[in-house]
């Protein structure tokens, strides 16, 4: 059977405590709602609704990379049953069935949605529902002595028998195309004043339609975020998701526990992750890739063969193969490093191309600059590529020896093969194999601190 999707979305999250959307605050990098949008795309849904009020249009920008998506305006949030009714006018001529469910369960499954409308048959209405040690905040799902389902209660509506069901619906539905008639039969007359979705059930069993259920056995995947603590902890299950996923192909992680990666990273195999190791965005390790303890990379290419040392931060930044970083390294963006370059211990980059073998150590800042092959940059080397209106490039050749505690004030080029007295401030070219001293004459005064050291009378 042919199905839609809509997901519920306009609702404004107050026990976030947040300015932001509850649904487009951030999982693993993603709004929220992404990960609902994604789900009901990969069930083969032919279309798909957000229902949206709150936010609309960071809403409408969070998701612009979706292609056909439907949006339906909630003015005001009458309740869940009252949301669904919104997508009434896009999708009243659909004669397929409707999956319903809320933009704040991002773990649903793919096979839980088209589960659902497999096992619709001759069914009105398919739900999921579960067992849960706590189902404190969650409604209930009412049996018969036939162990048929009657109803949903919620938990503000529930007697004190009721709070003790232990069987609750965890919002994903599946109805039949009779739903936007059996809507208009929902009513607010409840504590909350809403318009509840889930009174569906009990009024499908009132028009004597065919009621199946799905027990979820993970219920892991139907979490709720309703606060901070839920968005930590759903945040929590697609990290350990993420990280089997990668171990299982072939990826080391040590104390994986403590290692942080979003969705859109890409790992190979033989990579190796130390402790507390982020990685964000589209980072690309190479296979056997090593990245120490406690760096982090973000939009981060590193080839096979390239290897990043411990507390180093790379953005927007692209490692060679037989290239290595840090330990205390800061790569920022477009910095390059061809094969063999070696950035050590409190070096900055930022627009920095250091072709093969150049070798900068120890602590140096090298901006707006391009580096010929095995050249050497002496600790201290500093680029002054700001003038305090504009940017200007430091072009340096190759074999270049630039000797410790350089100051290089561009627009400079250094030509290849020259060679940089250490402590010098240059802002004049240096031709090729010219050697250049620009700092003051050392001066020795023999014999001075003996002198000093006697007694005097
Ligand atoms: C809802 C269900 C409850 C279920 C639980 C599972 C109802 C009345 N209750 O409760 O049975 O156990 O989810 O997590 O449906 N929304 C709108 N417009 C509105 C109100 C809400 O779009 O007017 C959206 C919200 O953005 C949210 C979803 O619907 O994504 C659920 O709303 P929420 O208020 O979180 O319902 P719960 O109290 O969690
Ligand atoms: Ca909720």
């Amino acid at each position: 059977m042919k199905h839609a999707v809509v997901i519920l979305a306009a609702g404004m999250g107050t026990r976030m405590k947040s300015k932001l959307p509850k649904m487009l605050h951030p999982l693993l990098g993603k709004p929220m709602l992404a990960y609902s949008v994604e789900s009901a795309l990969q069930s083969g849904a032919e279309r798909v609704v957000v229902v949206t009020g709150h936010g609309l249009e960071q809403v409408q920008e969070a998701l612009k990379g979706y292609e056909r998506l439907e949006f339906a305006l909630q003015a005001e949030q009458l309740g869940t049953a009252h949301a669904l009714m919104q997508a009434r006018k896009l999708l009243s001529d659909f004669d397929g069935a409707i999956v319903v469910r809320y933009g704040d369960c991002p773990l649903t499954r793919v096979k839980t949605l088209t589960g659902l409308v497999r096992s619709m048959g001759t069914a009105g209405l398919a739900l999921v529902t579960m067992h849960l040690d706590d189902p404190t905040g969650y409604g209930r799902i009412l049996r018969d002595k036939k162990g048929e389902i009657i109803a949903n209660v919620e938990q503000k509506d529930t007697t004190s028998e009721q709070r003790a069901i232990k069987e609750i619906n965890p919002g994903v539905y599946c109805f039949d195309p009779d739903v936007w008639r059996m809507l208009e039969q929902v009513d607010n007359h409840n504590a909350a004043q809403e318009y509840y979705l889930p009174d569906l059930i009990r009024i499908y069993r009132a028009a004597g339609k065919k009621i199946v259920s799905l027990e979820s056995k993970d219920p892991g995947e139907l979490l709720g975020v309703n606060s901070r603590a839920q968005l930590a902890e759903v945040e929590q299950v697609l990290l350990t998701r993420l990280r089997a996923h990668w171990m299982a192909e072939g990826v080391r992680m040590i104390k994986p526990e403590t290692i942080y990666l979003e969705p859109s990273v890409q790992l190979s195999s033989d990579v190796t992750l130390w402790p507390g190791v982020i990685l964000r965005g589209a980072t690309e390790l190479g296979e056997g890739v090593e990245i120490g303890a406690y760096s982090i990379l973000s939009n981060t290419t590193v080839e096979a063969g390239g290897k990043i040392k411990s507390h180093t931060l790379c953005e927007e930044a692209y490692i060679s193969s037989g290239a290595d970083a840090g330990p205390f390294a800061r790569l920022r963006p477009q910095t390059h490093l061809e094969p063999g370059a070696h950035v050590g211990n409190f070096v900055e980059t930022k627009n920095a191309r250091l072709g093969r073998g150049v070798k900068a150590g120890h602590l140096a800042y090298l901006g707006d600059t391009e580096i010929g092959e095995d050249t050497n940059i002496g600790a201290g080397t500093i680029t002054a590529n700001y003038d305090g209106l504009r940017k200007h490039k430091t072009i340096i050749g190759k074999r270049v020896f630039v000797g410790s505690n350089s100051l290089l004030v561009a627009p400079v080029r250094l030509g290849d093969g020259c060679f940089i007295a250490g402590g010098s401030a240059i802002n004049q070219d240096v031709p090729s194999d010219a050697l250049a001293i620009a700092r003051e004459r050392q001066r020795t005064i023999e014999n001075y601190m003996k002198r000093k050291r006697e007694p005097q009378d």
